[in-house]
């Protein structure tokens, strides 16, 4: 029997609402449709389908189109901006096709015309409940996915991590070169990543080439690929990164360990965006987004003469300059959170947060291996813990042993106290990295004293 029709449903009982003014009618589709295994709603006229629609989350509507008091095309209309995800289905009686053509460009998935067979209607109902779900699966789907996205993942919430952030949010959406500076394990590479994905470029391919990682031959056949004979090994032919990252964004990790000959060849595809394989003379065009990173101090690389001036400027348009962990106040502790919970959940282990003492340590600790230092100690930490929260037996002696990252400030008897006052407020001020909030607290102060005392 066609009863069976909605065998296919699975999950929760999708919920119907039938709209008619012809309560015979109304009975007779929902004991159909209960017997098929829906939830259904009915309702007389269309504002009070509208006031269900508010109340309970609907599947699908399934609707008369004469009406009192609302007729079916302004339920429909109105329903679609009340319940975005709301499918509708139209009952349409003899004379009335047009008007259901009408609905089905409003947005109504189909409609059954009177007398409708049991068979039929079942079958457009289920369809429509179907296309209903994927939709609302997929959404969630993506909304999901965009969470996870937009927070992996930098995390900070210092002032100068902020500040960071908003810099390479507002230098994605250019095509402008960025250099990407600071000391190992900053978060130089999760930044090269961040500004692909904001850009327009991120349904292109994001390439990185490690610069350090090869000698001169070998990277430079990655960076423009190669053809057979091109050089002693070179067998086959090879595209290069510039060529697999055209359109995209080429990422050169440690630029500042390039060669000079390789220097020269990256400054004219800059300038000129063009190239040729090794062992070939076809010149080929490219259009690539660069960004660069380096721990190196480049400038002085330059005044050494161990790194062409003006691929150096070339490189340097933007300057995105990620502090070290050091200055970032209170940006440890949320990231030694944020990792627990990420290796909380690769290692199946569920540790709860850290004890006092575990937060001290850690935040007393200098990092000097900065981010990537804090994560493998965290991992460690997770690995290594019984109890239900870090505590200091886990932290490796490193971190215990970790001298007070505040510098001393000496303050010669004979100083007047606002002034030492003032001294130690501004060596608090520096260790923080400019967070007036973590300084305040060490300081046992509130915030607003310390905007206070240095105006
Ligand atoms: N703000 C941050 N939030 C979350 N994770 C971070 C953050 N910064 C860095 N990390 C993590 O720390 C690790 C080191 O970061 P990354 O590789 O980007 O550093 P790097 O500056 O490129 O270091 P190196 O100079 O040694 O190559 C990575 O696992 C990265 O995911
Ligand atoms: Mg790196």
């Amino acid at each position: 029997m066609p009863d069976r029709e909605t065998a296919a449903i699975s999950g929760p009982e999708p919920q119907v609402l039938v709209v008619d003014d012809e309560p015979e009618l109304c009975r007779a589709l929902s004991k159909l449709l209960t017997r098929n295994g829906y939830q259904v709603l009915t309702a007389g006229d269309g504002e009070e389908a509208l006031r269900l629609l508010r109340q309970h989350e609907i599947h699908l509507v399934l609707t008369d189109l004469v009406m009192p008091k609302m007729g079916g095309l302004d339920l429909l209309r109105t329903g679609k901006v009340i319940s975005p995800g709301t499918e509708f289905v139209i009952i349409t009686g003899h004379g009335t096709i047009e008007v259901a053509v009408d609905a089905m460009k409003l947005g109504a998935y189909d409609f059954v015309e009177k007398p409708f067979t049991s068979a039929l209607t079942l079958k457009t109902v289920r369809k429509a409940v179907e296309k209903q779900r994927l939709q609302a699966e997929n959404l969630e789907l993506r909304r999901r996915l965009e969470e996870v996205q937009d927070r992996h993942d930098i995390i900070g919430r210092s002032d100068v991590m902020r500040q960071v952030v908003e810099t390479a949010r507002q230098v994605a959406a250019s095509t402008a070169t960025v250099l990407l500076t600071g000391e190992s394990g900053t978060g130089k590479e999760i930044f090269a990543d961040a500004i692909h994905r904001w850009s327009d470029r991120r349904k292109q391919a994001l390439v990185k080439v490690s610069c350090a990682a090869l000698p001169e031959t070998l990277l430079e056949a990655e960076l423009f690929g190669y053809e057979p004979g091109a050089f002693t090994g070179a067998v086959g032919r090879r595209t290069g990164r510039f060529e697999l990252a055209d359109r995209g964004t080429l990422f050169l990790d440690e630029v500042g360990e390039m060669s000079p000959t390789t220097q020269i060849k990256l400054l004219r595809v800059i300038q000129e965006g063009t190239y040729e394989r090794l062992g070939s003379s076809e010149t080929r065009t490219v259009d690539v987004r660069l960004l660069a990173a380096t721990n190196a101090d480049l400038a002085a690389r330059v005044q050494r003469g161990q790194f062409r001036e003006d691929l150096f400027y070339r490189l340097n348009v933007i300057n995105l300059e990620l502090p070290p962990l050091r200055n970032r106040g209170e940006d440890v502790i949320l990231l030694a959170h944020y990792f627990l919970q990420l290796y909380n959940q690769k290692n199946g282990k569920s540790l709860g947060g850290f004890t006092r003492q575990a937060v001290e340590a850690l935040s007393r600790h200098g990092w000097p291996g900065n981010v990537r230092e804090l994560e493998n100690c965290i991992e460690r930490c997770v690995v290594l813990s019984k109890g239900p929260f870090v505590d200091v037996d886990v932290l490796p002696p490193t971190v215990l042993a970790g001298k007070s990252r505040y510098e001393q400030v000496v303050i010669p008897v004979g100083t007047p106290l606002y002034q030492a006052e003032l001294q130690l407020i501004e060596a608090t001020l520096h260790a923080t990295g400019g967070d007036k909030e973590t300084a305040a607290r060490i300081l046992g102060i509130n915030a607003r004293t310390i905007y206070r005392k240095l105006k």
